[in-house]
């Protein structure tokens, strides 16, 4: 690596200008933005830098010898980060969504090329769980990584279960305050978990399993009887990304709102913060806390993989070709509460064992067991229906 890395940034959102005002505020010598492409030209930035909406002032500026791609769109972010590679630029990125549809192949594009790639920042803000599962947790001991990976949906349930805001107005606020991402879809229905989830899973197991293939759901037709039910019961609802190693050797992974009990680490992790819980067969649980959204925190990652660039790092992905990569499973099978309306909804779950049941005129619910299958099998019908369904595990 050259002396002074030379950036150029796409993107000059809530992230990309995080990272320009963490780099001001730092005046670090080995590392300045020296162009920014955005889509529109025509927006006023507020700031004295030179700024571009075409990717070839960029990729043809031989001074640039780092990308670093902050860009809301997917697609456009897949070729960003191919050509730099492929150019042999390094490359730091914080897209989760175009990470977990390309990471298999952008993994054989690195070796391919020895040009690295770095995204600390994609998968917790401003929590380093990627390069921690990289370097220091060993595969065979690991059991579980299980977190609250999304800020903008844990502002969410906080604004509700602790200040009684309604939803409408706790996600206004949460995209005010730049947590939420463009489409806050992929907050709140669990897809941005899902794509953290996808890439810690790879760096924590050394497995790729594509999005289409997990469970999903999240926390968009919660309502009032779903919070009282949380309440009685002593617990709070959180809307978790789970991935365990099971004792045969496989492996389950989902996204799916939690019952959380209060003696659980991730009870208090509260407004955007994110925590992950590590489990190990040995030192047992591990917890990091911190910001995971926001243009600072997201920013400041940002930097720790500029830096680590500077420093020649690169993901190693060493449990890729590990002896035991666990297969992926959704066979298991587990408790959860169900609120429906219809009878018909119910109808939907194959429920093994029915633990507890509710019906009055105003609300029902079930409490039971069901596998991940079967919840998996019925994805796409429970979306958009008068029904929740949370993870309610025993204590
Ligand atoms: N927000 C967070 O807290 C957070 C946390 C972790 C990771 N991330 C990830 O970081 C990335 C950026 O997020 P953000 O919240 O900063 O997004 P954002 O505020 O919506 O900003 C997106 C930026 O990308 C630019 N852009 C879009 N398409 C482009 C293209 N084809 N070429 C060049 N520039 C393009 C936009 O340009 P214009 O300004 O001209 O429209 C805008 O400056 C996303 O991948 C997101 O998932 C965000």
């Amino acid at each position: 690596m050259a002396e002074r890395l030379n950036i150029g940034l796409f993107g000059f959102g809530t992230v990309g200008r995080g990272l320009y005002d963490v780099l001001e505020e730092t005046r670090l010598k080995e590392a300045r933005i020296r162009r920014i492409c955005v889509r529109n030209l025509n927006k006023d930035r507020g700031v004295d830098a030179d700024f571009t909406d075409n990717p070839d002032d960029i990729f043809g500026d031989p001074a640039i010898n780092l990308i670093v791609e902050l860009i809301d769109d997917a697609d456009a972010s897949y070729r960003i980060v191919r050509r730099a590679l492929e150019a042999n630029i390094p490359v730091v990125t914080g897209n989760k969504k175009m990470l977990a549809y390309h990471l298999r192949e952008l993994v054989e594009l690195q070796r391919a090329t020895g040009t690295p790639l770095l995204y600390d920042a994609s998968a917790c803000g401003s929590i380093p769980v990627i390069r921690n599962l990289e370097e220091y947790y060993d595969n065979d001991l690991l059991i579980s990584v299980k977190g609250i990976l999304n800020g903008s949906s844990n502002f969410i349930l906080s604004k509700i279960f602790n200040e009684n805001m309604s939803y409408p107005d706790a996600l206004r606020m949460a995209q005010e305050l730049g947590f939420a991402e463009s489409d806050p879809s992929l907050d709140i229905d669990g897809f941005d978990s899902l794509f953290k989830l996808i890439i810690i899973t790879l760096h924590a197991f050394g497995r790729y399993v594509e999005p289409e293939r997990i469970f999903v759901y999240g926390i968009s037709s919660m309502n009032d009887d779903d919070i009282r039910f949380a309440t009685e019961k002593k617990r709070r609802i959180k809307l978790v990304a789970h991935v365990e190693k099971l004792q045969d050797g496989r492996m389950i992974m989902c996204v799916i709102p939690q019952l959380i009990s209060r003696d659980k680490y991730i009870y208090s992790v509260e407004d955007e913060f994110n925590g992950v819980v590590i489990k190990g067969k040995f030192y047992y649980k591990q917890f990091m806390f911190g910001r995971g959204a926001g243009g600072y925190p997201t920013g400041s990652a940002v930097l720790s993989d500029i830096m680590a660039c500077f420093y020649h790092y690169k993901y190693e992905y060493k449990k890729l070709n590990s002896e035991s990569v666990p297969e992926y499973t959704d066979d298991f099978v587990f408790r959860i509460y169900l609120r429906y309306s219809a009878d018909e909804d119910l109808a939907l779950f194959r429920f093994r064992t029915i633990r507890e049941k509710y019906v009055s005129e105003t609300s029902k619910y079930v409490v039971g067991d069901i596998s991940l299958h079967d919840l998996y099998t019925i994805r796409d019908d429970i979306r958009g229906r008068n029904l929740f369904v949370a993870a309610y595990p025993e204590n």
